[in-house]
């Protein structure tokens, strides 16, 4: 194949602008206006997805998407598979990074904070929430972990239905919610010449947060 020159790909970013006056005390609050924007804008599928980073045991980070299903002041929640390869490495160093880029609205989002698991009762209560086929699913899958084929994945799957036919499907004890707690957000506006707007929150030892604007 021959090498694809993407050099010229370039676009000048004007729709809006990031200032200091207009950020509120609290990130979670900008988060909250940034998200509800992204929610109702037209230009965004899925506002809810978030790249979230991790450090595996093999020293290197890998990044995936997942979804984000609420936030509140205390930070961010996800759910997966607790034995998933970012399961394995949260396990084992509890740093990691969300990100959200919303192309539509020239933003991007990027917050660095330490995971824990949520409460038993917070997973079972969304997990309960879910519709049939997302918990079997939970069930059927060992997310990350090698399957023979497609086929494994399908008949696994048939059999769960028939075996949890007309019952509750309780929740896998390894799949469940896991809570970021931000130690910096960092908001990103796109703007004309590469001069971006770059606003960085960072947790104080009080709980109050610093904000300082980054060179683009
Ligand atoms: C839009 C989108 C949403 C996703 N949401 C989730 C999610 O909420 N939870 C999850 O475990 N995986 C989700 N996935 C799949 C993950 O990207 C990933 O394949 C999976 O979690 C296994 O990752 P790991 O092997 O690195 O642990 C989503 C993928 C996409 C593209």
């Amino acid at each position: 194949m021959q090498s694809q020159d993407l050099s010229n790909y370039r676009k000048s970013y004007e729709k809006q602008e990031l200032l200091e006056k207009n950020c509120p005390e609290d990130p979670i609050e900008m988060f909250r206006d940034w998200f509800i924007t992204a929610d109702q804008s037209e230009t965004v599928d899925e506002a809810n997805a978030m790249t979230v980073s991790t450090i595996g045991s093999d020293g290197f980070p890998k990044s995936r998407v997942v979804l984000l299903k609420k936030y509140t002041y205390e930070g961010f929640i996800f759910y997966t598979n607790y034995n998933s390869e970012k399961g394995k490495a949260i396990a084992k160093n509890n740093k990691v990074c969300l990100s959200f880029f919303w192309a539509g609205l020239e933003r991007q989002i990027i917050i660095k904070g330490e995971v824990e698991k949520i409460a038993e009762n917070l997973s079972d209560g969304y997990f309960e929430s879910r519709p049939d086929g997302s918990k079997l699913g939970a069930w059927a899958s060992n997310q990350s972990e090698v399957v023979a084929s497609r086929q494994e994945l399908d008949e696994r799957l048939k059999k769960l239905e028939k075996e949890f036919e007309n019952k509750d499907i309780p929740r896998p004890k390894h799949w469940g919610g896991y809570l970021v707690r931000p130690i910096s957000i960092e908001f990103w506006q796109g703007r004309p010449n590469r001069m971006h707007d770059r606003i960085r929150y960072t947790l104080n030892d009080d709980f109050s947060w610093t904000v300082n604007r980054l060179a683009p």
